[in-house]
């Protein structure tokens, strides 16, 4: 898979006085049908996240308060995005190695996935990830 395929998407916004409200429905604003949800938080300043890619899994990645960047890399090319915005997610599609870093204070990093958790389903080791997207030997 390319990196080009992962792309920050802009959520709905019903802006108000009161607060504002975004909302996410499955399949619908995001290309997948949502079956689990985590959150990352109190995490460390200097602390880094991820480190890893998924063989099926999709996730939508939002910074829900504060904000961090999303370090994506397909085995040739790398983008590095950054997300402070509660109503942009980016989408990241399979077999992308990802790391997760620059955590402001405070940040919460929620994260949308398409599957249960599943450690069959990770690529932990970096030269495997290659080797599966047919790069190196
Ligand atoms: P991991 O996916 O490596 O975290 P991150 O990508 O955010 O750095 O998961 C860290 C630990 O948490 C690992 O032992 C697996 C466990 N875990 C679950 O049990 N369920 C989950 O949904 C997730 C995301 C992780």
């Amino acid at each position: 898979m390319s990196i080009h395929r992962c792309k920050v998407l802009d959520l709905p916004k019903i802006s108000d006085p009161r607060g504002n409200l975004t909302f996410i429905e499955g399949g619908s604003h995001i290309p997948f049908d949502i079956r689990r949800v985590y959150y990352l938080y109190d995490v460390p300043g200097g602390a880094e996240r991820g480190g890893h890619a998924h063989k099926d899994l999709s996730q939508l990645i939002i910074a829900m308060s504060g904000s961090f960047d999303a370090v994506l890399d397909d085995g040739r090319e790398k983008k590095r995005v950054h997300l402070n915005r509660s109503y942009n997610g980016i989408y990241v599609c399979p077999m992308i190695w990802r790391e997760l870093d620059n955590f402001s204070s405070g940040a919460v990093c929620l994260v949308l996935a398409s599957n249960l958790y599943d450690e069959a389903d990770y690529y932990r080791d970096y030269d495997e990830f290659l080797h599966a997207q047919g790069i190196g030997g």
